[in-house]
């Protein structure tokens, strides 16, 4: 085998040996580097040898050109597969599934208190957060200068009604008494749920919470109606028939008497809402004679009946979006 032949069986085999492209380039420099030496030597020839021996030298300088170019190729393409099978996606996996959704516990509470609420004949009612001074204070008797009216206590927002007066953020969901019964006729059967809200915040108030208001108007209805259907109420909501429940003598501007209602569960009396015969001024403002029509109401907060049911004790968890707490309702 001449000189040349060698150099280019060395340079195929350090080609095909040759890895990745940057040792492939290395192989290269050396055998561009021998091949120039070997040409530098064709020049000591005799000058009948110079012909046939140029001749071979391009063949061989061919060869491992080719040869080079072959392997680069041959590299570029196992690069491109290589990284084509790393990223792959195989779509025979099974799905992993997206996050199942549940509804959060306080609006559970809200459903189960409809439904309760509904089958016992009365209608649910929906109003505004954003409310006039009148509806939420006024109609509902609280004197002009009552704590409640006061900034610290109430969300005013920067925009005022016919009579002048900032509009508010509802502190309760008592106004809603007053527009439904402006609106329809007794006998009046109504539960209106929603959001309330007020300057207050810690482990059991939360500047924003719920409440569900319930409001009863006949003719001849008495306290011991309000406590029978509460009682019912109490009974399914926390799916114990034998739930003992008392009123107690209280205090609100729109009912008189005023009565706060204890339940008593697993031996413990539990302040659980405020409720009343509304007051004879406030079925004024409904628009009713109070002669001739009765009326009860109540008012309870939807995070305290959650937080009893499930013996939950800081309110804020309903409001930090943490699912670890979440998704044990769902
Ligand atoms: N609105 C009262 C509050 O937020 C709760 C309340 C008490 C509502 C007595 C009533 C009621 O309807 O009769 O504290």
């Amino acid at each position: 085998m001449s000189d040349l032949d060698g150099l280019v069986s060395r340079a195929l085999a350090a080609f095909s040996a040759a890895g990745d492209a940057a040792s492939l380039e290395n192989e290269k420099a050396r055998f561009r580097a021998d091949l120039s030496a070997f040409q530098k030597t064709l020049g000591s020839l005799p000058a009948e040898d110079r012909k046939a021996a140029g001749a071979a030298f391009n063949g061989a300088k061919q060869k491992i050109e080719a040869a080079l170019e072959a392997r680069r190729v041959e590299l570029a393409d196992a690069k491109l597969s290589a990284r084509l099978a790393e990223d792959a996606l195989d779509v025979t996996l099974p799905p992993r599934g997206r996050g199942r959704g549940g509804v959060h516990p306080v609006v559970r509470t809200w459903q189960r208190i409809e439904a309760i609420w509904r089958s016992i004949g009365f209608d649910v009612a929906d109003g505004p957060e954003i409310e006039t001074d009148w509806y939420n204070f006024t109609a509902l008797n609280n004197p002009e200068n009552h704590p409640a009216r006061s900034m610290q206590d109430t969300f005013y927002v920067d925009l005022k009604d016919k009579d002048g007066l900032p509009l508010l953020l509802r502190t309760h969901t008592s106004p809603m008494q007053v527009r439904y019964a402006r609106m329809h006729k007794p006998p009046i059967k109504v539960i209106a749920l929603g959001r309330t809200y007020r300057v207050d915040s810690d482990a059991t108030h939360s500047p924003m919470f719920h409440q569900v208001e319930g409001l009863w108007i006949d003719e001849h209805i008495s306290f011991a109606d309000l406590k029978g259907v509460y009682t019912e109420f109490l009974r399914r909501f926390f799916e114990s028939d034998d739930l003992a429940v008392r009123f107690r003598p209280s205090f609100f501007p729109f009912t008189e008497p005023s009565a706060e209602i204890d339940m008593k569960l697993k031996g413990r009396w539990l302040e659980i809402s405020g409720s009343g015969q509304v007051h004879p001024q406030v079925v004024k403002n409904f628009g009713l004679d109070p002669e001739k029509y009765i009326g009860f109401a109540f008012g309870s907060g939807l995070e305290r009946l959650t937080m009893l049911r499930y013996g939950i004790d800081d309110l804020r968890l309903f409001f930090d979006g943490d699912l670890r707490f979440l998704e044990q309702f769902s």
